[in-house]
């Protein structure tokens, strides 16, 4: 089985996507840590073609061999990684040693791309919205020492740079289903993903 997530920063996809992969025996893959670890790559000074990501188990990523994934949650990178998410040669490394993960597995995968590029065929596809209010006060929730006014400014430029880049911009897919998590819990959220891969498994 695999499962896409899609939607803006902050929107809960992670917290999300843990809960399905653990409800439904699945492995999780948060994409957007790939494109964090390539930005801090190149904030090294390497040049792309000298990167190499590597994603191990338990959700640890790997850049030219060291895990970084401790190091990938800086406002630096938050602005860093999109912009490297604009460039054609990046997604293309990436979604493809996406699909080679996702290939043999039951997946649940979250990003701004897996249902409209990356998993075309998965088998749930959900895009999860927030007003960016509502998004900013959960990312300082999660950073603390972090300031709301600033934490909202940065949201709002990675949002406009994510969905007007040229190649795969942040788009639901056609067949996706939208939940509005504004005014719902998380376990509500949880709750009504779960019914709809329930939903899924029943058809097939
Ligand atoms: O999800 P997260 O905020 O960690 O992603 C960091 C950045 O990586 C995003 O702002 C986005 O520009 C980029 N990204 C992407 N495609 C994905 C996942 C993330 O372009 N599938």
């Amino acid at each position: 089985m695999k499962i896409a997530i899609d939607g803006p920063a902050a929107s809960g996809k992670t917290s999300l996507g843990r809960a399905l992969a653990e409800r439904f025996g699945c492995r999780f893959i948060e994409t957007g840590k790939m494109y964090r670890a390539v930005a801090l790559g190149l904030a090294r000074g390497l040049s792309l073609d000298r990167i190499v990501i590597d994603v191990a188990e338990p959700e640890r990523f790997l850049l030219n061999g060291e895990d970084v994934t401790d190091l990938l949650h800086t406002p630096e990178l938050d602005q860093a990684s999109s912009e490297a998410g604009t460039r054609p040669e990046v997604r293309a490394r990436l979604v493809a040693l996406q699909q080679r993960i996702a290939a043999d597995i039951d997946v649940v995968m979250e990003g701004r791309d897996i249902g409209t590029v990356v998993l075309p065929d998965a088998d749930v596809k959900i895009f999860l919205r927030a007003s960016p209010d509502v998004r900013a006060r959960r990312r300082v929730d999660q950073r603390p020492g972090a300031e709301v006014g600033r934490t909202l400014r940065e949201l709002l430029v990675r949002d406009r740079r994510d969905s007007t880049r040229a190649i795969a911009p942040l788009n639901p897919a056609s067949d996706a289903t939208i939940i509005d998590t504004d005014r719902k819990t998380l376990a509500e959220v949880i709750s009504e993903a779960v019914d709809l891969v329930k939903e899924r498994l029943l058809e097939h």
